[in-house]
């Protein structure tokens, strides 16, 4: 097993790696910087039509994922480590709660269908609800994938040397500034001749770097006001 593992729990496990087998993460999985094993739920239906659902106690809509189902398919993980279930009732995943995952061994995601699962489950074995965003999913898995994608990277051997990860977005409560290549100068499509900030080009470094801040907290001002206000509280 690879230094940073995850149980994955769900009715699709074609569902995976998924796009985690391509790029960077792809390499880092092919290196065994990390990997991943998908638990297919229904392998733990004993009923003849192999269902892992039923209608929910006090009426309402959609079906709910069955607690003993589950934690069958959950008891034949030997090595759980920290339990997730992906559901936009959880706490939002952030830069921090990722850092704080991908420096864990193993996790054990659960993907729900369905209306949801029966909470019993949940409670029984200490599960913490992970949201990725105020928005509601057909699944859980795509979540996962989210998740994942957000721990991989931060793995040591998975990006190489040339990030920093105190530039990134959300490092430092800005977002990123504006990134420029060649050429130097681009005519866009209407005509519109279009020239990198001349700064980028001054090879004066302090001014670059300055420049890149007051664009950061531009962008972070316009954009995430809530993020801004944290900002200003919390500078020095
Ligand atoms: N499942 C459905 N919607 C979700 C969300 N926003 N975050 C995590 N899991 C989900």
């Amino acid at each position: 097993m690879s230094n940073w593992h995850v149980n994955l729990l769900t009715l699709f496990p074609e569902m995976f790696p998924g796009t985690l087998g391509m790029s960077l993460s792809g390499k880092a999985l092919d290196k065994d910087i990390w990997s991943y094993n998908s638990i297919n739920i229904r392998d733990f239906s004993s009923g003849v039509h192999k269902s892992v659902d039923d209608t929910p106690f006090g009426g309402g809509a959609g079906m709910v994922m069955r607690a003993d189902i589950i934690e069958s398919a959950l008891l034949s993980i030997p090595n759980q480590g920290r339990k997730i279930y992906m559901s936009p009732r959880g706490k939002t995943l952030n830069q921090n709660m990722a850092q704080e995952l991908a420096n864990e061994k193993v996790l054990t995601i659960l993907c729900g269908r369905y209306e949801g699962v029966d909470q019993r489950v949940l409670d029984a074995h200490n599960f913490e609800e992970v949201s990725i965003g105020d928005y509601v999913l057909s699944g859980g898995e795509p979540a996962a994938i989210i998740l994942m994608d957000s721990c991989i990277r931060l793995l040591s051997g998975v990006m190489g040397n040339n990030t920093t990860p105190d530039e990134e977005s959300f490092s430092n409560d800005l977002l990123e500034y504006p990134h420029y290549t060649k050429p130097a100068k681009w005519v866009d499509s209407n005509g519109v001749e279009r020239i990198v900030p001349q700064i980028l080009t001054s090879g004066h470094h302090k001014n670059i770097e300055k420049w890149r801040l007051e664009q950061s907290e531009d962008i972070t001002k316009r954009n995430r006001p809530d993020l801004w206000h944290k900002y200003i509280a919390e500078k020095p």
